[in-house]
């Protein structure tokens, strides 16, 4: 039993990223030398899916660029001997794995979002991706995780994470029951509750592997929280008839749709970063920790 398909909503507008997201995709926004998309896509590789289905809007097409071959850029680094760089253009995308782009006509939410990629996905289970969440820092990757809890209970798994009390109105947040270590079985899930309506503080990130259900149970979703068509809830339908689990995962989640958790997985996956990551942390130490409140930067120290 594996996951083969993984779809990646990315049609949003990336707003809180603007001007930078004016011309190109939130989602090709570079961490070091990646876009989050390609972490994504890594991901959902690394545990095991062959098929990535891209629900994209107009403004998406670097997104498609960027996972198709370039023979003239390819040629050019061959011809120049830069093997190191022609493998990392080759590796965007591995043989054996295809790339499927639907089109969401109108930005009417996550879960509408979802319910596009039916004629790719149809009757089989599939994990869903959301890229500007990008987790790292953990042996095995976030999905990879998942998709061994999926192997042993053969159902929905959404991953979930302890947020502070205050921030419960930035998520979806579930109320458990305890099965195993990291592990509980949803009973309760809502959309952006404010910290005195939650049912708890732990909150759902952009991991789900979901069961083909979903989409009849999409189909039937109004719209909610922010007038959209809410995963979440539909999610909520899919509880009252199968189980639904909530998986504490290993690694630290970057929030990259908001422009200090994307400052915090460039400086934190930079330092790690084998070419440069040594030269950066040097470059940090030099940073002393004061600041020079006249001119609002750093103060240097003077080595
Ligand atoms: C979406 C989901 C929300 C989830 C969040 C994780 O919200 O609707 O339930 O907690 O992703 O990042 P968004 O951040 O797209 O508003």
């Amino acid at each position: 039993m594996r996951i083969r398909k993984a779809v990646f909503p990315v049609a949003g507008l990336g707003t809180r990223f603007l001007p930078a997201t004016k011309a190109s995709a939130k989602e090709i926004l570079p961490v070091v030398d990646k876009p989050l998309v390609q972490y994504a896509v890594k991901e959902a590789i690394a545990a095991g899916a062959e098929e990535m289905v891209f629900i994209t809007s107009h403004t998406k097409n670097s997104i498609m660029d960027h996972f198709d071959r370039d023979y003239e850029l390819e040629a050019t680094l061959e011809e120049k001997g830069k093997t190191e760089l022609l493998k990392a253009v080759r590796d965007v995308l591995p043989s054996g794995i295809s790339c499927v782009y639907i089109r969401q006509p109108e930005q009417m939410g996550l879960g509408h979002a979802i319910s596009c990629a039916i004629p790719a996905v149809g009757d089989q289970d599939f994990a869903v991706i959301l890229a500007d969440d990008l987790i790292a820092g953990s042996f095995q990757p976030c999905m990879a995780q998942m998709q061994r809890v999926y192997q042993e209970y053969g159902t929905s798994v959404i991953a979930v994470q302890r947020v502070p009390w205050e921030e419960t109105y930035k998520y979806g947040i579930v109320e458990v029951e305890p099965i195993g270590p990291g592990l509980s079985e949803i009973r309760g899930i809502v959309e952006k509750p404010d910290p005195d309506q939650a049912p708890s503080n732990l909150a759902v990130v952009g991991r789900y592997i979901l069961t083909p259900r979903i989409f009849r149970l999409l189909d039937k979703t109004k719209p909610g929280a922010g007038g959209e068509i809410q995963l979440t809830d539909a999610i909520e339908s899919l509880m009252s008839e199968q189980t639904v689990l909530a998986y504490e995962f290993e690694g630290t989640r970057y929030d990259c749709g908001s422009k200090f958790g994307y400052l915090k997985a460039n400086v934190e996956m930079g330092l790690q970063h084998p070419e440069i990551g040594d030269e950066f942390r040097d470059y940090l130490k030099t940073l002393t920790g004061s600041w020079d409140d006249d001119d609002d930067t750093p103060v240097k120290a003077t080595s």
